[in-house]
């Protein structure tokens, strides 16, 4: 058996930003740096995803940000289906806590938490509906910071969040699975 994520990380990274917020962002799990000062993404993706959030009129503080995965896995590694099976519960509270419009999936690893079905080079920038709530799969910032093709493709995406909350606070729009503008 693996020992606990807790036995090698420095400290649990629970989440940040505005309880209040409207878009919930979920990554995959801490990395070193977010490790070190207990805060999600405040590394080289995070310094991305700032970029992509000021891109489209947003700061840190306007959204809440948190992970599946609480503690740094060793070396950066997957989360195993037990430990995100073991933290899931929790990413659901947060997320009934603060009843956002919008859960922004960050990477495949989040998404499939929520919508095991999915692949994310097809579902990335369509927004779904799945039990009330609206969710948008994205890349994630990691895997697009050294591809350009793929951090375009993510830029573009980001781009769609504004049309998709507005979309959902006049209440027209996104009633079936796929989005189309
Ligand atoms: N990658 C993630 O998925 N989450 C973080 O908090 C940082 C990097």
């Amino acid at each position: 058996m693996t020992p606990h994520l807790q036995a090698t990380a420095t400290q649990l990274v629970f989440g940040v930003g505005n309880p209040d917020a409207d878009i919930v962002f979920v990554g995959e799990a801490p990395g070193k740096n977010e490790d070190l000062q207990g805060e999600p993404f405040v590394g080289a993706a995070g310094k991305f995803l700032n970029e992509m959030l000021s891109s489209i009129g947003l700061q840190r503080q306007d959204i809440y940000i948190s992970n599946i995965v609480k503690y740094r896995p060793p070396d950066n590694r997957d989360p195993t289906p037990e430990e995100i099976a073991e933290f899931k519960p929790y990413l659901l509270k947060q997320i009934a806590v603060i009843r956002p419009k919008l859960v922004v999936f960050l990477g495949r690893h989040s998404m499939n938490v929520f919508l095991p079905e999915l692949k994310i080079s097809q579902a990335h920038g369509q927004p779904i509906r799945k039990d009330g709530q609206v969710y948008l799969p994205l890349f994630h910032p990691a895997a697009a910071l050294y591809n350009g093709a793929m951090r375009q493709t993510l830029l573009d995406d980001f781009r769609l969040i504004p049309a998709i909350l507005k979309k959902y606070l006049t209440n027209f729009g996104i009633i079936s699975n796929l989005y189309s503008t």
